[in-house]
């Protein structure tokens, strides 16, 4: 701003509003109020006026956080650089006038027309803030803020002098949580401001410096980095995930439920494995060794073949559930690769099966198995073994140990399938399967496949199951080209959670869980029955989240 004053060709109007514009392109003839500030252009700044001023009130400028005097200005590098009076507040007690050197108070002045001609007018709309009054506590919970009173509180010439704490107690801030898009982004405001993921970013950095214990956390739709460079600041700023999180969920989760995590833009080729440090933090940190993945169809769901849809399984037909092994196998890190002169030359992925590995997942699936009804064939209860023991080691191994656990279940009929039939058999006969157990890799690939079954992956729930915790997630990822268009599919998640509300209903003994995640359920069945609210994967044009809100208004009523 100091540049552009000192530009000869260049007038500021400031403190002032334009109250009329006649003419036309190359000819406008304009008028402006300036207001009165009731100094002068012989004020100097030097300050001796607001040192004698007697009255404090608050500054608008510092986002009504710090105080100003009834004579001030409003911040130190403003331009032009004159002192104004509050006369709202001012008692005119006059001793700035006789503070003043230079004469430059004059308690005379009023509003003044100044007109002039302009060739051409360029419109800068400016902003306001939204304050979002009774959300997220704004309002009645001193320490929530909006960000431009963070920027403020950030601010080496703001009130704090850039060293932020806490408003309700003076203390160092530990939990920062950063909300983006309130009061954007819905029915009134539909449109985004542009500005407050790279603010939020900003601002979150610069915390950290000033706090590197914190945790700092932004909930976010979808991260915008709109211009050059951005996106690499983006990147260079996030941690997947707070430096404690793994701890909260082990020692004081009850359960966790995982949304769709993962890129919001194309996953890069050098990034393979960007957001999985989470999903395999918790499945291994846990030892959340068994991966159930329902295949289930809902009535009057339809399959998308070829791009349109059809009824093409029948829903009675398909009710099993896979159960993956999740700790070992494939996903074991024991791989790398080998480089010569910078090139990789050699890429190796070790399969590592082990007895105890094979033996709890499979005895897990016995015990599903034994809590099922049986396959929608014959209702006879059945456990398949799928693996590839016709080549592998590894298989062999898993399927001797299915032998030896299946002795314990005599109830139970045993039944054997090697991968890759099995892909063809779950199309061709669904109906004859009740529980499947495999290796982890298998069930990855089983499992979407099996998704096409139920209506899509946009249908698929599942829950990665420990001696000790569980977790619980959609088996889709996060979908980056439908990011933050309120468009996929909700069941997979709300399943999930259908699915973690009945483990723990287990677990805890508590009926009242069960009886929710029954309820869930039924919702959704409801749901899709009526087939007036579907997101466009299953043949609606629904939003994801009026298919939540049909979801929850069912859930009401059966609740
Ligand atoms: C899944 C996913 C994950 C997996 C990916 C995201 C690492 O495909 O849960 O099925 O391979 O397990
Ligand atoms: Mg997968």
């Amino acid at each position: 701003m100091l540049e552009v004053n000192r530009n000869p060709n260049i007038e500021i109007i400031s403190y002032a509003e334009v109250k009329k514009v006649d003419g036309y392109v190359g000819n406008y003839t304009v008028t402006v109020e300036k207001k009165p500030r009731y100094t002068n252009n012989d004020c100097n700044g030097c300050g001796a006026c607001a040192e004698v001023c007697p009255i404090y009130t608050i500054n608008y400028f510092d986002e009504n956080l710090g105080a100003r005097k009834a004579i001030d200005i409003s911040f130190g590098q403003a331009v032009p650089f004159l002192y104004d009076i509050d006369r709202t507040v001012c008692v005119e007690c006059f001793s700035c006038v006789d503070a003043c050197e230079l004469d430059a108070i004059v308690f005379s002045q009023v509003p003044e027309d100044i007109t002039f001609q302009v060739g051409t007018i360029i419109i800068a709309t400016g902003w306001d803030i939204y304050e979002p009054y009774g959300e997220y506590g704004y309002g009645e919970i001193e320490n929530v803020i909006t960000q431009p009173q963070l920027e403020r509180m950030l601010a080496p010439n703001g009130p704090l002098e850039g060293h932020v704490h806490r408003i309700s107690d003076d203390k160092k801030p530990k939990e920062i949580v950063f909300i983006q898009c309130v009061g954007s982004r819905e029915t009134e405001r539909t449109y985004c401001s542009g500005v407050c993921c790279m603010l939020a970013l900003k601002n979150a950095r610069l915390l950290l410096e000033e706090f590197p214990d914190a945790n700092i956390t932004i909930c976010y739709i979808d991260i915008r980095t709109n211009e050059k460079t951005f996106e690499e600041y983006y990147k260079k700023t996030g941690r997947e995930w707070p430096e404690n999180a793994f701890q909260i969920c082990k020692d004081e989760s009850d359960a966790i439920l995982f949304g769709a995590v993962g890129p919001t833009k194309k996953r890069p080729l050098e990034k393979p494995n960007e957001g999985s440090s989470m999903l395999f933090g918790l499945r291994f940190g846990l030892d959340l060794y068994a991966n159930v993945r329902p295949a289930k169809l809902y009535p009057n769901v339809r399959h998308k073949i070829s791009h349109k849809f059809k009824q093409v399984w029948e829903p009675g037909n398909v009710d099993f559930v896979v159960i993956r092994e999740n700790t070992e196998g494939l996903y074991t890190p024991a791989r790398g690769v080998l480089s010569r002169a910078e090139n990789v030359e050699m890429a190796i992925d070790n399969r590592v099966i082990t007895r105890k590995g094979a033996e709890r997942v499979i005895r897990f699936a016995f015990q599903m198995a034994k809590r099922r009804k049986g396959t929608p064939k014959d209702g006879k209860k059945k456990v398949t073994c799928v693996d590839k023991s016709n080549v592998l080691q590894g298989c062999l191994l898993f399927r001797k140990v299915y032998d030896d656990v299946a002795l314990s279940y005599p109830e139970i009929e045993r039944d054997y399938a090697y991968v890759d039939a099995f892909t063809q058999w779950i199309l061709r006969k669904p109906e004859c399967y009740d529980v499947a157990v495999m290796p982890n890799m298998f069930g990855d690939i089983i499992t979407d496949l099996a998704a096409v079954l139920q209506g899509g992956m946009g249908m698929a729930s599942s829950g990665n199951i420990g001696d000790e915790h569980g977790m619980f997630e959609p088996v889709h990822g996060s979908s980056p080209k439908h990011a933050g268009k309120d468009v996929v599919n909700p069941i997979a998640s709300i399943l999930s959670l259908q699915m973690m509300l009945d483990w723990l209903g287990m677990k805890k003994n508590d009926d009242k869980l069960i009886t929710a995640s029954k309820s869930i359920e039924m919702a959704v069945a409801k749901v899709l029955e009526e087939g007036k609210t579907l997101t466009y994967d299953l043949g609606g044009n629904a939003k994801c989240s009026e298919v939540g809100d049909a979801i929850n208004a069912k859930f009401r009523k059966l609740s």
